[in-house]
Parts: structure tokens; sequence; C-alpha cells
């Protein structure tokens, strides 16, 4: 390659140009945009001389005004075809490359650099070899063109004219991105074989990264592709739906729906949120479990009584009628709740607190409540909240939830038909609490004044206004009820009734009832009034009168099987005739001992049943001085029991007891009927009579019954539940009780009714309680 080699060797004198971020080639044309300084300088100088320039590379390409060391000294000399000045003193120089050379020496010039240089030349050590990666290289830069989309395509016949290989090497390096080293180095090489050679591990390095991002690109594509497919199938799914949907936009359901919705007076936001998803709903096609959920939701508004208000009875001696006509007795009761009435009436937007009816079981709590509601005109809807434990069952699931309904104040409300019904929240202490969260916090928001005017149950997302709602609650036990709900409710207490008052109860309400119940309405059953106070006494042990009108009802659903069987006209019952309907009796009247024991005593109790008369027993042991104590009692009882036995130690000597019957004896207690719980301090008294009555062998009198709390002292504390366990010691057949004096007010308040019979005597200390139960032999 002779040819090559003969280029002509003189020693130039050129201006240089430092090049930044290329490497000029022979045969290579590139636009310059100079800018620096110096560098127009030198393109001017040549420019006017008429000169070449020599175009070599800065070592780094960040170098403001390079020194010698910081530029490549070898490089490339060019000729400028064209100069062009720009506006901002730059000028754009089209320059080609023609031959490679190496500075010889730096000339100290102001202006501009300035070099001399001599012209290097190529030579061949292996013409084969040289042939042969010739071939190679066209090869690949072949290679290289097809996979490089930047590069026409038909730059491969041209590639593939070129002979020389200098022409192909610079061809190449015009081509290709490589880093300025790596061309550096190829500018730099005279062997051409090693020329060739450091070109093609630049070009395949070059294919390799084509491939690779080749590879990259591929993959991006692919995912494009994929999410573009679903887009267009979505897309297309959308347009099927709505041609189908627009076929059967007259579907009966929605139809119905819409009818229903404009017959109602939605209130604003729930209209919106109403016509937002009916708009879904048109949309999703009907066979979908999704248009299902939807649909029952939206059904859900649109039963909603919103906007319906019934009308309020205002006149006050109407409702008074209609409780007096509807329950017997009772009269605080219905006196408070009248009160209530009035207030409501006058403002009607007072929002006075709830009503919460207390007592024990069967005296007419629930239907009272819904006395109320006719009283007042109002419609009724009852919720019993025994056992519910899950919040979700007041306040609802979310609509994501499967299944989700609304929570069963929303419920109740629809079935209310109207927003200001009565609404009775019934057996509020019977509700539990778990894991699934505390109902009762959400019962807070139902019944406060404050939060309920937008109440927020999950499944229905949109606010439900509470506020003119009529709520009562009712309990048997204030104990059970969380305290912040107890302090929201206005106490009404709903007490036990007197024998007399039950006879009433049954002759005005149960009998009647249960009559037309049955199906006797016009028949003539009478009972006498012995049979009625029979009936209480004998076959019921209660506070209310459930257990009254069961028995009741039994005896004419036997009379009613009577009348078919024999055509008869008219029955009374008489008390010879109740066993013959109920059976034997279940309950003695009186269960009071046959005789004074000693170590037995009558005591009282309050049950949430209502009252009772419970004997407790206590005999001696040889032992060791323990206290046993057996019978279900709650820990306030067994604490009681100790302080009895404590201070009966300190009256032994007055009632001869030995101190040995305390070190070698053990004490056991006893309170029967083991299987209901007991708890309270209210049988401290009892306790301690018995433990005395038992150490000193004195018999203590079967007529009394009593209930107290004992102090360390020896002092009685007032109780509470007096007036059920009055009844209590009456429906027992004892009518001498004791009692703490300190109660003595609450016994100046009570009905003459409960009184009448009762021979009470007041106590403030254990030594008056003994002085009156014992038995003593001096006395007696
Ligand atoms: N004073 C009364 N006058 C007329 N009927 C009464 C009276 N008290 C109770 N009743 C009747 O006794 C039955 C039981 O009453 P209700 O179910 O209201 O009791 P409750 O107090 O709610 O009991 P629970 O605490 O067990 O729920 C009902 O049929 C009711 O009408
Ligand atoms: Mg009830």
């Amino acid at each position: 390659m002779s040819d090559l080699i003969e280029k002509n060797a003189n020693n130039q004198r050129l201006p240089l140009i430092p090049l930044r971020g290329i490497v000029l080639f022979p045969y290579m044309v590139v636009p310059l945009i100079i800018g620096r300084e110096n560098s127009v300088k030198a393109v001017t100088y040549a420019f006017e001389k008429k000169l070449p320039l020599f175009l070599a590379s800065q070592k780094k390409k960040d170098v403001e005004t390079p020194e010698p060391g910081d530029i490549y000294e070898i490089g490339c000399v060019a000729d400028i075809i064209e100069v062009i000045n720009l506006t901002n003193g730059m000028v754009r120089v089209l320059a080609e490359g023609v031959s490679r050379a190496q500075v010889k020496k730096f000339i100290n010039n102001p202006e501009f650099y300035e070099v001399e240089v001599e012209e290097l030349k190529s030579f061949s050590r292996d013409e084969k070899e040289l042939e042969a990666l010739l071939r190679t290289l066209k090869e690949k830069f072949g290679e290289y063109i097809s996979m490089n989309p930047k590069i026409p395509k038909d730059a491969i016949t041209t590639v593939a004219a070129i002979d020389d290989s200098e022409k192909l090497i610079d061809a190449v390096m015009a081509n290709i991105p490589s880093q300025v080293p790596d061309k550096q180095a190829v500018l730099e090489e005279n062997d051409m074989n090693e020329r060739l050679i450091k070109t093609l591990s630049l070009i395949s390095s070059e294919i390799e990264v084509l491939k690779i991002e080749d590879d990259i690109n591929k993959r991006v594509q692919d995912r494009l592709e994929k999410m573009q497919k679903r887009y267009f199938l979505n897309e297309q799914l959308k347009e099927i739906r709505k041609e189908l949907d627009e076929g059967e936009s007259d579907d009966e359901t929605i139809k119905d729906l819409k009818a229903k919705a404009k017959k109602i007076k939605m209130p604003e936001d729930v209209k919106e949120k109403f016509d937002k998803e009916m708009e879904r709903l048109t949309k999703i096609p009907n066979m979908s479990p999704e248009f299902t959920v939807l649909h029952t939701y939206l059904e859900w508004l649109a039963d909603m009584p919103w906007g319906v208000y019934t009308q309020d009875n205002k006149d006050i001696s109407i409702a008074e009628d209609t409780l007096e006509k509807e329950h017997f007795g009772l009269k605080e009761a219905k006196e408070r709740i009248l009160d209530f009435i009035a207030i409501r009436q006058l403002n009607p937007k007072s929002k006075g607190p709830i009503i919460c009816l207390v007592g024990p079981p069967g005296t007419g709590k629930t239907s009272l409540s819904k006395s109320v509601a006719h009283a007042l005109n109002r419609n009724f809807v009852r919720f019993s909240l025994g056992g519910v434990r899950d919040e979700a069952e007041i306040r609802g699931h979310r609509r994501t939830y499967v299944g989700a309904m609304p929570g069963k104040i929303i419920q109740m409300m629809k079935k209310a038909n109207s927003m200001n019904p009565v609404f009775l929240l019934d057996e509020i202490d019977k509700m539990s609490m778990d894991f699934r969260g505390d109902p009762s916090a959400a019962l807070l928001e139902v019944l406060d004044p404050e939060q309920n005017k937008a109440f927020n149950d999950h499944y229905f997302s949109v606010d439900f206004d509470l506020s003119y709602v009529f709520f009562i609650t009712t309990a048997n036990n204030l104990y059970n009820i969380p305290v912040p709900l107890l302090d929201r409710m206005e106490i009404i207490e709903i007490p036990g009734y007197t024998e007399i008052e039950k006879k009433e109860i049954a002759k005005q309400f149960l009998i009647p009832k249960q009559k037309e119940e049955n199906g006797l309405g016009g028949f003539g059953i009478s009972f006498a009034e012995q049979s009625l106070l029979d009936i209480v006494r004998y076959y019921t042990k209660e506070a209310g009168v459930r257990s009254l009108e069961r028995h009741i009802g039994k005896i004419i659903r036997k009379v009613a099987r009577e009348k078919i069987k024999k055509d008869i006209k008219s029955v009374k019952i008489t008390p010879q005739k109740i066993e013959k309907y109920l059976g034997l009796r279940k309950y003695d009247y009186t269960s009071m001992q046959k005789m004074p024991r000693p170590g037995v005593i009558a005591g009282l109790a309050w049950t949430e049943a209502g009252g009772d008369v419970l004997y407790i027993e206590s005999s001696l042991f040889k032992g060791k001085g323990n206290l046993i104590l057996t019978g279900k009692l709650g820990d306030v009882m067994k604490e009681s029991a100790q302080i009895a036995y404590s201070y009966a130690k300190n009256l032994a000597p007055k009632y001869g007891i030995k101190q040995e019957s305390f070190d070698k004896y053990d004490m056991h207690i006893h309170v029967p009927e083991g299987a209901i719980p007991k708890d309270g301090p209210s049988a401290g008294v009892s306790m301690v009579s018995s433990i005395v009555s038992t150490l000193s062998q004195l018999p203590a009198r079967n007529d009394i019954a009593m209930t107290g709390e004992v102090t360390l002292k020896g002092d009685v504390l007032p109780i509470g539940g007096l007036r059920e366990k009055l009844l209590a010691a009456k429906r027992g057949g004892i009518f001498n009780v004791i009692i703490p004096k300190k109660n003595e007010k609450d016994v100046k308040e009570m009905e003459e009714q409960i009184l009448a019979n009762l021979n009470i005597y007041y106590v403030e200390s254990v030594d008056q309680v003994l002085d009156k139960v014992l038995m003593n032999q001096a006395k007696d």
C-alpha cells in the first residue's frame, strides 16, 4: 500500500485548533463552531493565508484554555472549505481532514496556537492480513449500519465500494460514537494492521451495545404493546357495553327505581349521590354482580322516608288518656313521660334527653314505650340490643364488604316510614362488646343530640338525620349500661307490682288481651278476684306480670277447648278450678320457715328479677377457725361475710360464746338456691345474725326478714331496692321486716298499698337487730 505512505513529508507551520469531544480523521468533513478567541484568530489567519488548519483533540473536553500538554500531539491536517462569520463573534468552519500529522514544536505565538507538524506515515507489516482485516471490517461495518437506524441503509453500498483501508477506517470513525481516547488511539496508530484491529474492536463493541439496546427496546416495546392492547380491548369493551346498554336502557328495574326516586324528597346531597350512582348503574351490564350490589344500594336510598314527618298529637290530655287506657298504675312513669311530651310539644326542636325505662322483667317497659308512640300519634319501631356485640350491627358494613347491608338503625328507620318515629332501643343493658368493635360507641352517636343530626351508616355513606326521632331505651339493670350512654339518658324507674296491682292489671288488661288473642273476644269468661290472687301467689314468683299473663293465657286456651267440645255459654274461673287448669301449686305462698331455728335467717335480696327472700344458714364444724362460704356468692357478699364473722367475735362475751368456738371450729355459711348468683353488701345483718345465732344456739325468729349492710364497728348502713324487697317479704308471707334507719325516708315515699300489713323495725346497729331476731329465753 505504498500509495498511502507517499504523503507529503515536509514539516509545516500551521495554526492549531483544539477540538472538544471529537477526533477528526482524514476524508472526514466536519462543521465546527468556533468560539474561543484565539481559535477564531487562528481560523482567520489560516483563511487569509490560505493555509490548512491543524486540528487536534483536547485530552479533557472541559478545559477552557488548554496548555500544550492538554492537547493530543497527533491530530489531523484539514483544509478549510468554508468560513461563515456568526453574529456573536463566533465562526462556523467547514473543514475536511487531509492527513494525520504529529506536533513537532509549539511556536510561541500570543495570538493563537501555532505548531510545526510532521505528517505521519502509515505502513503495513502483512498485506494478506491487511486484506483479511479490511474485509472483516467491511462486514462488521455493514452489520453495524444495518442495525443502526440512524445511518441511512444505502451507506452499505458506499462502504462496499471502499477498497482503501485508511478511507474505510475514516468512514467507520465518522459513524461510530466511541469515546475520544479510543478514537485517538486509532488515529495515532501507524501500523495499518494494528489500526484495523483497533477499529474492529471498537465497532464490535458498538455492535454489542446496539444489540443490547435493541434487546432493551424490544422489551420496552413488548410492554408497551401489552399496555396498548389492554387499552384497546378496554375501549372496545366499553363500546360493546354502551351498545348493549343502549338496547336495554329501558330496563324495568332501573325504570322503577327512577320512578320511585322521583316521588320522594331526598335532601340535596343524597339526591346528588343517588343521581351519580344511578348514572353509573346504567353503564353496568345488568347481568354483572356489580349491578346487583349497586342496585340494592340505590333501592335502600330510595326506600328511606326522606322528608316524611307524621303530625304529632298536640293535645296533652289525649296523650294522658292514651297512656292511662293502655297501662295500669305506673303513675310516676306516666307523669314523667307526659312532662317530656309537653316539653317537646312546646319546643319541637328541643333536644331533650333520651328516656331510659329501668325495672324488672315483665313490668311493662316495652309495652309502655309503644303506648308513648300511640299517645303522640307517631310510628313505632323497636330494636332489641340484647346480644348485639358488633358495631357493624348498628352502623352497617362498608359497601365493599360482601353482602353488606345498612346497620339496624337505618333498617329500622326504613321500617318506621317516617323521620320522627318513637324508636325503642330495647334491653340496652344486654348489649356486649367484643373484638369487632364496641356497639355502645356507635350507639352514642345515635343518641347524642349533638351528633345524630348527621348519623353516618357505613353502608349508606350519606348522612341521615335522626334528630327528630323520639328515642326510648329500656333496661333491667343500670349497672350494665356504659357510663357515657347512661349520662345521656333520663332514668325513669318502673318498679315491681304489688299483689293488688297485679290482680288489677290482670283484670283490666291481661284477661281481655288473652281472650282477644285466643279468639274468645265476646265469650263470657270471668275470673273470681280470689282466683287471680291465687294465681299470683301460688303459680308465679315475679316482680312483673309476664308469668301471670302466661298462666291466664293457659287457662283461657283450656276454656276455649272446652267451649268447642261442649258448647258452653260462659265460664267463671273460681279458685277451686285453678288447680284443674294449671296443675299443682308451684310455690308456697309463704316461704316462711315452719319453726324458729338457730342459724337460719330470712334475708331480703334484690335481683334483676325483682326482690326475693333468701334464707341464710350457718353451722359449726370442728376445725381451725376458718370461714367457709357456699352458694355462689359474689365478691362483695363474701367480704361482707368476713366483716360479719369478725364483728360476731366482738359480740361473743355478750351472748356467752366461748373463744374456743372461734379457734377450734370452722364456721360454714350457706345461702341456698345455689344456682342463682348473688352479690351486694345488703346481706350483712342477716349474716351476723345467723353466725351469732349459731354460736349462741339461740333460735332466730322465723317471722322476721331483714336487710342492711354492716360495718366492722357494727353500724347498719342503708341499702337499695327497698320497694322490691318489701314486696318480696310480703310475697313470702313475712310481715315483720328489719331495715336500716337511714332508709326510713324511702319508706315515707312509698304507696300505702305496699306498706299495708307490714311491721317495719328501723335499726342503726347490729345490736338492735340481734335484739329483735334472736329468741332470748330470758326475754321471750
Ligand atoms: N301496668 C301495666 N298495665 C297493663 N299491662 C301491663 C302493665 N305492665 C305490664 N303489662 C303487660 O305485661 C306484659 C309484659 O310487659 P313488657 O313486655 O312490656 O315487659 P318489659 O318490662 O319490657 O320486660 P322485659 O324487661 O323482660 O323486657 C305485656 O303484655 C304488657 O302489656
Ligand atoms: Mg321488654
